[in-house]
């Protein structure tokens, strides 16, 4: 069952000055990004026919179905997070400063010689971290889940890289990458934080702001966002934490609203805004959504107090609603682009209908001021990452 609970702990004006959180402030973010082969901003796109239906003045969509051909938006985040290890690597023992072309010319590989990257993935992450190994001539290691599709496990072992299928949940698979990394002398690139590892998934946050950036340029306004309310998916929450520092930032106490969304199977985010000491709790779901990208059973620590100083709402969706979400982004009404978005991706959007249609959400709708004038932005966090799934759900509801 879909449910909300608004957020008692956001702040009017969180600070995030904390050393933690400088990543965010670097500024090299976009020029690693553009430094990659195939980079483009992706589409924002429209849905008018869609905003209409829901009674809302706008809908748009940040398409990440096709981010530099790998499916999802996690490429942003794994890559930024491997050229700010190498660069740090590279300082660290050469006392020099190292550039971004360095990264691509063999330089940095001969110089440091062999760097095994490893991380736990539900699937995207893992791939891109294997991505970005390769473009970097570096191996990588990822493991995933013994739930993970066989289609997620092909796409990372296309990228180059070996597969290890561990026994359990994600949260497990955690726990043996970081014992593994430790026998082996491998680097991981984790997106979530725990205790101790901070420095990677602090990167890899500050690497998804360029989503943002280029959502702030498409809508080509300086003063004010031009959106009201933004939906966020969360796995974590490293990317929540990354929308949310993002829109604090900049807009301060005028920022739109920020929904957090979770598939009601895997809703630690949610948990942790019910908990009375404010901290981080694990969820009480079984993580088996289709989502498989959010079936994350704790969040990111460092993530963690970004999103509850700034996040509005937090909302658990059923597999209903995401099924429901991927087949209306695939059958459009009016002119509105037809859009593939894989389960996770759909989210957002599953948050929408739900905030929209359930009969249980009209106080939600109300104190977010949900109306005739609101500008919705949603995030296509990624495409058909399990076509045999995609096919099946958008096929049957055809
Ligand atoms: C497609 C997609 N969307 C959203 C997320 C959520 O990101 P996070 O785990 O940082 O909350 C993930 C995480 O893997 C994902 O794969």
């Amino acid at each position: 069952m879909c449910e909300f609970v608004f957020n008692r702990m956001c702040q009017t004006r969180p600070g995030f000055d904390s050393v933690e959180f400088a990543a965010f402030r670097n500024t090299d973010i976009q020029d690693l990004h553009r430094s990659l082969k195939g980079y483009t901003p992706t589409p924002l796109l429209s849905l008018p026919s869609l905003a209409a239906e829901l009674g809302v003045k706008e809908v748009r969509v940040k398409d990440e179905s096709h981010r530099l051909g790998l499916n999802a938006f996690k490429v942003l985040g794994a890559s930024y997070a491997i050229y700010r290890f190498i660069k740090q690597e590279w300082e660290r023992r050469f006392g020099e400063p190292f550039e971004i072309d360095n990264l691509f010319d063999g330089q940095a590989g001969q110089a440091l010689g062999e760097i095994t990257f490893c991380t736990a993935t539900d699937g995207n992450h893992g791939r891109a971290v294997a991505w970005m190994a390769a473009r970097v001539s570096q191996p990588a290691v990822i493991y995933v889940p013994e739930n993970t599709v066989q289609s997620r496990v092909e796409s990372i072992t296309k990228e180059g890289a070996r597969v290890i299928v561990v026994e359990g949940t994600y949260d497990d698979t955690v726990n043996r990458v970081a014992r593994d990394a430790k026998e082996n002398g491998w680097q991981i690139i984790s997106d979530t934080a725990y205790p101790g590892y901070l420095e990677i998934p602090a990167w890899v946050m500050a690497g998804y702001t360029t989503m943002f950036r280029e959502i702030e340029t498409a809508l080509a306004s300086v003063k004010e966002p031009g959106i009201d309310i933004v939906f966020i998916q969360s796995g974590v929450g490293s990317f929540a934490a990354a929308a949310t520092w993002y829109y604090v930032t900049r807009y301060g106490k005028n920022r739109p609203k920020l929904i957090n969304v979770e598939p009601c199977d895997a809703d630690c985010l949610m948990e942790s805004a019910l908990s009375t000491d404010g901290e981080i709790r694990s969820t009480q779901g079984k993580q088996n959504s289709i989502m498989a990208g959010l079936n994350c059973g704790t969040p990111s620590v460092l993530a963690w107090p970004i999103i509850r100083e700034g996040m509005d709402m937090f909302m658990s969706v059923s597999d209903r609603y995401c099924e429901k979400a991927m087949c209306r982004y695939y059958y459009p009404s009016g002119d509105d682009p037809g859009i593939i978005s894989g389960e996770s991706g759909a989210a957002g959007l599953a948050g929408l209908l739900a905030l929209c249609q359930e009969e249980s959400f009209a106080g939600a709708r109300e104190k977010l001021g949900l109306n005739a004038n609101s500008r919705i932005l949603l995030i296509n966090t990624e495409g058909a990452t399990d076509p045999v799934s995609f096919r099946k759900i958008v096929g049957q509801k055809a």
